[in-house]
């Protein structure tokens, strides 16, 4: 629509170009008249509300700006309206005017706005065109096949914008084309043969796009080819053996593909390259061919060579180190294996090495770092690499990035970091260093440091000259540090400490005088006194955590509404007095984790303002007075309630059924009265299986993970991962009573249900068997009576039942399910109960029935049950299909062994990982 003739002035034209353009235009020559009416034919197509075709008036159009004509014959050869940046312009109507100017040689409407306008096909009979330029100029549509014509056409610029469709064949035909860029569009289809018929193509770009297949072998017939980018497309199958008679390639990029096979050792014929990025593909084979061959280059030139993340195996090949330009290699994430060769210390301009995430073994020695003078950057993380030197030896580059995380550096501290004062980032984690931090290293004073030695053995206590390190993300735990805090840099952003034994007060001033802090994870250590009220001026904190110390005191009551504080775990501690008040000023809050401390009163109402609220745990303390209704009212992002273990009193607000995202509601083992409401069956995340494995907390939240205890099967369950598919309610240790409402068996999604210690009188609901993903039913120690309905054998999934202490009378029933139960005590003190697995017989039973099943070993089956609950929760990823292989399993106890073995071949893969 934009291309035809009707003139249709769309907005306006900023043509900040020919403020340049105009004064190189060829005065002398004189205008066609012909070629003059198309140019104004063309301008009431352009909306110029800036008017910068103002010169486009009188007799002579070779004089108007962005127009150049052949001084010899007055014919236009030139149009120059590309729009050098500034805001873009919209040129939406050129129209076919243009053929008039059949000289044209050279066209540019580079950084206009063709509104999603195809390139138009009569662009194809302007045949003596050498120059197309129409890049970033939102044209859309496909490559017009007529475009084939242009057999002049030196230069063909279309990047940057939305063109579509596939790369016609007829680009073929380009025989004079030098430079080709259709980089950035949304192309797809495969590369033409044809294109191997450009003999004189010198660059060729067409990264970004969606183009598939595989690379046509003709392009090896491109001889004058430089400059060859197809990165970031769909290009499978292997690199063509052709390529390497691209003898004066320099440039290659063909990395974010899907190119498998191995490099071809042709390549190694490529003496001129120096660029080549094929990272990110599935490249498999070894190096030897091609690193040897590019090593016998009577001068090899190659200064980045970036190959990570593919899946090549084999050694790393010696000749390597007859690279010597090389400045950049990245063999990262790929699948080595054997040492690090020693001649990679020839390689004296190197700046940047990557070899991480291989299984590259072996001590590093004095020679591979002999003539790296230059190394700047270092990543041997996650590899069996020990460095074997001297005690003495340091090494002769002043690196800013070293990491070495996951290699086999311990037990000592390595002494040749003594002299790296350039530091900016430093990982050690998980090298089994048992050693305390030497003096030295506190003395080199390195600023912006990012630090990483968690997961070691380190001992000792930091040095208060710590003060010296000005660090922005310190990450040293798991390791045994102890003594104090020491006063940290105050452009700390991130520090983790946690599981350590550092002891004492948190200093003072560490929260208020950083403006930066955001991650403050000091969990389980030995710190003592009380909470400084410093952190309310953390403007930036997002997370902090300081689950189980020995933290005392009141909890700081100075919270604003203007922090970012999104998780606060003080769990496991020692705090008293009451939840502060001015908790429910945090806009931000997701996760309040107060469980496991000795708070009273009551829970505060301005809680009700913290509407992103997810998980609320006051667990384990000794709150009271009622469980507020607006709770259920105002916190409907809440997914996890636990009050358990308080003194809270009165009736349970049915207003809680309201909260369409709860998933676990604990309120056991409080003073709770009257009966369980029957809205209880409305829980909408209960009703429906949970299947998402997302956080809990959303993705926006790092550096914390949320966990919850859920009591169920007699085991105290830590979920973690997999808290998201959780679902329980547990009232149990209360004085409820009246019924159980059979509302409750709305709730099929439901996996824990525990209504035990109460005062519930009544029946078991007929319809318990429709809670069809129930694995844990406790109604023990209550005054229910009646017969336990058949339908209760339906639950496939229930592996835990305790129906003891109650007034159940009949029979047992015994369906499928029911009959793995051959526990007695799970049916104990019911006088009236009679059947296998109890020894009492109903009456008209055959005398010789025994139960054939001891229950000696059922004791030990459950603790391995629950093992396997255990690692669950921490097992990333690990979730798809998993209660339903549960249920079988349970059902099947011949399996079940082999199942935990199985289990823990999943968890150490994971953990491996
Ligand atoms: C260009 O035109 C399109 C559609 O007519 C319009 O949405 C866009 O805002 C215009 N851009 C400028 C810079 O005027
Ligand atoms: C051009 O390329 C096509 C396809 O590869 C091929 O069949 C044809 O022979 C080539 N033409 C010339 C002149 O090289
Ligand atoms: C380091 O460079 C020097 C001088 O170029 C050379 O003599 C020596 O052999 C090199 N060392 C290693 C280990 O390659
Ligand atoms: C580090 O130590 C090595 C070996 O003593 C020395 O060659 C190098 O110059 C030192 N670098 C700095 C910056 O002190
Ligand atoms: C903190 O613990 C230390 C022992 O590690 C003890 O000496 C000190 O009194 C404790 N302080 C408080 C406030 O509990
Ligand atoms: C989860 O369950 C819902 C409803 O059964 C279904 O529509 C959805 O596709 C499931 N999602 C996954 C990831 O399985
Ligand atoms: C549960 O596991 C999480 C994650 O490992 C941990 O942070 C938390 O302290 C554990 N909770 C308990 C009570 O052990």
């Amino acid at each position: 629509m934009a291309w035809t003739s009707s003139p249709v002035p769309l907005l306006y034209l900023i043509w900040i170009g020919f403020l340049f353009s105009s004064g190189d235009v060829a005065a002398s020559a004189r205008c066609m008249e012909t070629e003059r009416k198309a140019l104004l034919s063309i301008r009431t197509g352009i909306s110029d509300t800036h008017e910068w075709l103002s010169s486009w008036d009188g007799k002579d159009c070779c004089s108007w700006a962005g127009v150049e004509c052949n001084a010899a014959t007055g014919h236009v050869i030139k149009l120059d309206l590309h729009n050098p940046g500034g805001p873009s312009s919209n040129i939406s109507n050129v129209n076919p005017s243009l053929l008039e100017l059949k000289h044209l040689s050279y066209l540019d409407l580079s950084g206009n706005y063709f509104d999603g306008a195809s390139v138009p096909g009569f662009i194809g009979s302007l045949t003596k065109l050498e120059y197309l330029f129409l890049s970033s100029a939102g044209f859309g549509g496909t490559i017009p096949e007529s475009l084939g014509s242009l057999s002049e056409l030196v230069s063909l610029g279309l990047d940057l914008n939305s063109i579509d469709g596939e790369i016609p064949a007829t680009v073929g035909d380009l025989r004079s084309l030098q430079t080709m860029d259709l980089s950035s569009n949304d192309i797809s289809g495969e590369i033409p043969q044809g294109i191997g018929n450009l003999s004189k193509l010198q660059i060729l770009r067409l990264s970004d796009n969606k183009i598939g297949g595989a690379m046509p072998a003709s392009l090896g017939n491109l001889s004058a080819l430089q400059t060859l980018d197809l990165s970031n497309n769909e290009i499978s199958e292997q690199i063509p053996d052709s390529l390497g008679n691209l003898y004066g390639l320099e440039y290659l990029r063909i990395n974010g593909n899907n190119i498998g096979g191995a490099i071809p050792s042709s390549m190694g014929n490529l003496c001129n390259l120096s660029d080549l990025d094929a990272s990110e593909n599935i490249i498999k084979g070894q190096l030897t061919g091609f690193i040897e061959g590019l090593s016998r280059c009577r001068s090899s030139g190659i200064w980045y060579l970036r190959l990570q993340n593919n899946e090549i195996s084999g050694a790393i090949p010696s000749k390597i180190g007859k690279l010597q330009s090389l400045k950049a290699l990245n063999l990262g994430s790929n699948s080595l294996s054997g040492p690090v060769p020693a001649s990679l210390g020839n390689l004296f301009a190197l700046s940047d090495l990557n070899l991480s995430s291989n299984s590259l073994v072996g001590a590093l020695s004095e020679a591979n770092f002999a003539n790296l003078t230059w190394l700047d950057s270092m990543d041997l993380s996650h590899n069996l690499l020990t460095v074997n030197e001297s005690q003495d030896w340091l090494p002769p580059f002043q690196a800013t990035e070293i990491r070495m995380g996951s290699c086999n550096l311990g037990p000592k501290f390595p002494p040749w970091l003594k002299n790296q004062t350039k530091l900016s980032h430093l990982d050690l984690s998980s090298n089994g260093i048992a050693d305390a931090f030497p003096d030295w290293f506190w003395e080199l004073c390195l600023s912006d440091l990012i630090l990483n030695v968690s997961y070691n053995h380190m001992r000792g206590s930091l040095s208060s000259s710590i003060e010296c390190f000005w660090t922005v993300r310190v990450d040293l735990s798991h390791n045994n540090l102890e003594g104090f805090i020491p006063k940290m840099d105050p452009m700390l952003v991130f520090l983790d400490l946690s599981y350590n034994l550092f002891s004492g007060p948190i200093p003072p001033a560490m929260a208020a005088g950083t403006d930066y802090l955001a991650f403050m994870l000091l969990s389980n250590n030995r710190l003592n006194g009380t909470i400084p009220s410093s952190f309310c001026e953390a403007n930036h904190l997002q997370v902090l955590n300081l689950a189980n110390n020995g933290f005392s005191g009141t909890l700081p009551d100075c919270w604003k509404d203007s922090l970012a504080l999104k998780i606060l775990d003080v769990s496991g501690n020692k705090v008293s007095g009451d939840i502060p008040e001015t908790l429910g000023l945090l806009p931000q809050l997701k996760s309040l984790h107060l469980n496991d401390n000795g708070l009273s009163g009551r829970i505060p109402s301005s809680l009700q303002r913290c509407k992103d609220l997810v998980t609320i745990d006051l667990g384990q303390n000794k709150l009271s007075g009622v469980i507020p209704r607006w709770i259920g009212d105002e916190l409907s992002s809440l997914r996890v309630l636990r009050l358990r273990s308080n003194m809270f009193t009165g009736a349970i607000p049915p207003q809680l059924s309201l909260i369409a995202s709860l998933q676990v509601l604990d309120l056991a083992r409080n003073d709770l009265s009257g009966e369980l409401p029957p809205s209880f069956g409305n829980f909408s995340s209960m009703i429906s299986v949970q299947n998402e494995t997302k956080s809990v907390l959303g993705e926006e939240v790092t550096y914390y993970t949320e966990s919850t205890i859920v009591d169920a099967k007699g085991l105290q369950l830590n979920f973690t991962t997999v808290l998201s598919l959780v679902t329980s309610i547990d009232l149990s240790g209360n004085n409820l009573s009246g019924e159980i409402p059979d509302e409750l068996t709305k709730l099929y999604g439901l996996h824990f249900l525990n209504l035990s210690d109460n005062k519930f009188s009544g029946g078991i609901p007929q319809n318990i068997g429709a809670i069809e993903q129930l694995e844990s039913l406790d109604l023990s120690e209550n005054n229910l009576s009646g017969r336990i309905p058949s339908s209760i054998s339906a639950l496939n999934f229930l592996s835990h039942l305790n129906l003891s202490y109650n007034n159940f009378s009949g029979r047992i029933p015994s369906g499928s399910q029911l009959r793995t139960f051959t526990d007695p005590s799970i049916y104990a003190s019911n006088p009236q109960l009679c059947g296998s697995p109890l020894l009492k017989k109903c009456p008209g039973d055959a005398p010789s029935e025994i139960p054939v099943e001891a229950s000696q070993e059922e004791d030990g089956d459950e603790d391995e049950y629950g093992i396997i609950w255990f690692f669950v929760g921490f097992a990333p990823g690990f979730v798809v299909g998993f209660w339903g292989f549960m249920g079988t399993v349970m059902i099947d106890r011949k399996r079940r062994i082999r199942y935990i073995q199985f289990l823990d071949m999943i968890c150490s893969w994971l953990t491996h990982r």
